[in-house]
């Protein structure tokens, strides 16, 4: 099935926030913030702005008639500066004008005098000020301190992985509108509803059945929209609700860039020690997250690190501690794979090493120590793997040798273009790692005509949840598709949302449907009994015919619909599923916190210009384990979405704070995404069928983040053509791999000089 969105996508007509008719009276907001990382306010002057053109009121900290409070998981985050700024984009003012250009013009009348205050932008220089955001968390199993002993080889070394901007083409924004009785609407771009409704609440004061939060879908949050889309929700509900009109804020791209935190950048050190027969015997890893200057989400973000620090392999000794360290920079947020992808990289630096340092070849490493089922985790999951299956069939389909040599070959021949290659195997858990948020509700109306209207917690941005949603309705109720319709995710129709995040927005929610029309479903087919005067279990529901013992009867699904109106059957069904089996228990750092893993493993290559230091990825072929996919087409687009995505974070997107904490990476000019230049040439996605996982949606397992980790196999594909020009380069693991790292590599001062280069392009 096509997604449902893809008509009005194309045409244009899809609405998003911006697209949303503003009512007569509407009056926008901008954002006037801090331009210093770190410091006391002495004075803010806003008087000036206040006079300027069209503006209505500056709003400040003091006009906050709740709690001037944002932090979700701390409290540790003011919605307006009070007395300090912790970061560069620290909102401090909100000036409110008739249009949108006042109200931008009037920001820059602003005037701020901070006396500055030391600033801290790196995580390991946090730690050791002892500014750490929570208390440290430690992963255990076995005992890594008793296992160095059995170790032939040690290897140590550290790593850093840097942030990412989501980039998100829709940027944040928020529209409030007032209602009677004091209650407030508001239309936001957010991936989590209830989070804006509880946090509107506690800055406005008002109950949350008093505001209602409405998303018609996303252009795109990928975490970004997880927690940070409530400032600008609060910013909005706030001013609409003193003044008594309606509040519009659309970010333009560089405020969005400035103000917004991103990916948590990583410093981590590890060590490693395998046996004779190259089996990983022992791990240890301490991470160092850049939290940025509040917690926000990081805490759970560092949580998930430590879950995925072993990947896709069974290592019988772990030691992995994790440290949350706040520095000056804006706070940093959930971004897809949520502190998975950074843990995952410094596993497979850590390979990369011991097989560098060996001479060997890293897949062999890797290969030997993949999961295999009923292999314990260091959080003491034990679980059903598909790493062999999918790393078998990967060789099977796309023969790793064969790949090998035709780089090996193309590199004897080659001088000034080199080829490398990785593989990437990933092993993803699913389920929100605090168990408590693992559950979702669906509200589902069959109308009289017999059209059906679905309401769940689950926010569109583009992942196709709500073509999933649709299908499964379509199947339990056995209509055409084109009968149902999903509405808009809105806090008064579906309450105490779980945010759509952690790729388990459609198990939650499909489930959650599934279970409200099997009960729509059992009241019909018993009035059928009663009608037909037929035994329930006899009846069946297909293809909109009612069918008794494999015979069509009179009743079709239209008829059978206005037969339950009539008889005064409940037409109606809100219900409710909670994840089963899965828990946590934090004192002890065990317990079985996914409903299931996803497994898949990629083959990348890629070709480096050994003059330039450019490169392209040739190829990236997999094979993925969907489970059961319900929909290929959208599934394909997560997994090539999640793969460009990586690569970018892995190669090119590079941010850049300053010392001083600004953003010097702070528009497209200066900070580069993938485009369709430097998307893979060749992208092959295998469906490993798999099924045993009853508690994915009708088996169709979660795809919105595992893919994003095959992006890491370019980051080692890239150091493998370093390799092939200047063996003995010592490459730091520090991603992304920038052409100008390439370069720098390539000519790496006690590089093996390569014949027929010129020397003028050493550096
Ligand atoms: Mo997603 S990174 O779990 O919002």
């Amino acid at each position: 099935m096509n997604n449902i969105d893809a008509k009005t996508h194309v045409r244009g007509q899809s609405i998003y926030l911006d697209d949303i008719p503003v009512i007569q009276g509407t009056l926008y907001a901008a954002c006037f913030d801090s331009p210093m990382a770190h410091g006391v306010i002495k004075q803010l002057d806003i008087s000036i702005a206040e006079q300027s053109k069209g503006v209505i009121k500056v709003i400040t900290y003091k006009n906050i008639m709740g709690e001037n409070q944002i932090g979700g998981i701390i409290p540790d985050e003011p919605l307006l500066a009070e007395h300090h700024v912790h970061f560069c984009g620290m909102p401090i003012a909100l000036v409110i004008a008739e249009t949108d250009e006042d109200a931008r013009a009037a920001v820059k009348k602003i005037k701020v005098d901070i006396d500055p205050l030391p600033i801290i932008t790196d995580a390991r220089a946090a730690a050791a000020k002892g500014e750490l955001i929570v208390p440290p968390r430690k992963f255990k199993l076995g005992d890594t301190t008793k296992a160095w002993n059995e170790c032939a080889y040690i290897f140590e070394g550290t790593t850093e992985t840097n942030g990412q901007e989501h980039l998100y083409i829709e940027t944040q924004g928020a529209y409030a509108v007032p209602q009677e009785n004091n209650s407030i609407k508001i239309y936001s771009s957010t991936q989590g509803p209830t989070a804006v409704q509880k946090t509107v609440s506690k800055v406005t004061g008002l109950a949350m059945h008093q505001i209602e939060i409405d998303v018609t879908r996303l252009g795109g949050g990928f975490g970004g929209k997880e927690d940070q889309a409530n400032t600008w929700a609060a910013l909005c509900a706030v001013a609409a609700h003193i003044l008594k009109r309606p509040v519009k804020y659309a970010l333009h791209r560089m405020e969005d860039m400035r103000m917004t935190g991103k990916r948590h950048p990583y410093s981590s050190d590890f060590r490693i020690g395998l046996n004779k027969d190259l089996k990983i015997m022992a791990y240890e890893a301490t991470f160092y997250q850049n939290a940025g200057a509040a917690a926000d989400l990081s805490s759970a973000v560092l949580e998930r690190t430590l879950f995925h620090c072993t990947n896709s392999y069974y290592i019988p000794n772990v030691t992995a501690t994790a440290y949350s360290c706040r520095t000056n920079l804006p706070p940093n947020t959930a971004f897809r794979g949520f502190g998975g992808p950074q843990g995952m990289f410094v596993i497979e630096a850590a390979i990369a090493k011991a097989a560098d340092k060996l001479g060997i070849d890293k897949t062999v490493i890797q290969q030997k120590n993949l999961l295999q089922t009923d292999n314990e985790l260091p959080y003491g999951q034990k679980l059903v793997s598909e790493a062999h299956e999918c790393w078998n069939k990967a060789d099977e389909l796309y023969n790793i040798d064969k790949i090998k040599n035709d780089v090996e070959n193309f590199n004897k021949k080659n001088n000034l273009y080199k080829k490398g290659m990785a593989l990437m195997p990933i092993c993803f858990g699913i389920s929100f790692t605090n168990t408590m948020m693992n559950h979702a509700r669906s509200l589902v109306h069959v109308y009289s005509d017999g059209s059906v209207n679905i309401s769940t917690g689950a926010v569109e941005m583009g992942q196709g949840v709500n073509t999933k949603i649709l299908q499964v309705a379509a199947q339990i109720f056995s209509i055409n598709p084109n009968k149902i319709k999903i509405n808009t995710t809105n806090t008064f129709r579906i309450a105490n949302t779980s945010p759509s995040a952690a790729s388990a927005t459609a198990d939650l929610n499909g489930k959650a449907t599934l279970i409200a029309c099997t009960e729509i479903l059992n009241r019909l087919k018993q009035l059928t009994a009663e009608e037909l005067k037929v035994d329930v279990t006899s009846i069946q529901l297909k293809n909109e015919k009612i069918i008794v013992d494999g015979k069509e009867t009179e009743l079709d699904w239209q008829k059978l619909v206005m037969l339950a109106f009539t008889k005064r059957v409940s037409l109606s069904e809100h219900a409710h599923y909670a994840t089963p089996e899965i828990y946590f228990d934090k004192t002890k750092e065990k317990g079985h916190p996914f409903a299931y893993h996803v497994y898949g493993t990629a083959i990348i290559t890629t070709t480096i210009d050994c003059l330039r230091g450019t490169y392209e990825v040739d190829s990236v072929k997999v094979v993925h384990d969907f489970g059961s996919s319900i929909n290929k087409a959208i599934d394909l687009g997560q997994i090539e979405g999640g793969i460009v995505q990586g690569i970018g974070w892995m190669t090119m997107e590079e941010i850049i704070y300053d010392k001083d904490g600004k953003l010097r990476s702070n528009a497209l000019s200066t900070y580069k995404v993938p485009d369709i230049y430097s998307v893979p040439k060749e992208m092959i996605i295998h469906f490993l069928h798999t099924d045993k996982d009853n508690l994915a949606i009708f088996k169709s397992k979660a795809v919105g983040e595992p893919p994003l980790m095959y992006g890491i196999g370019a980051y080692f594909a890239l150091c493998d053509a370093i390799k092939a020009f200047n063996p003995s380069a010592d490459i730091k693991f520090d991603a992304p791999m920038t052409p100008e790292k390439v370069l720098l590599n390539l000519y790496k001062k006690n590089s093996i000089a390569v014949s027929g280069v010129p020397i003028a392009h050493q550096v």
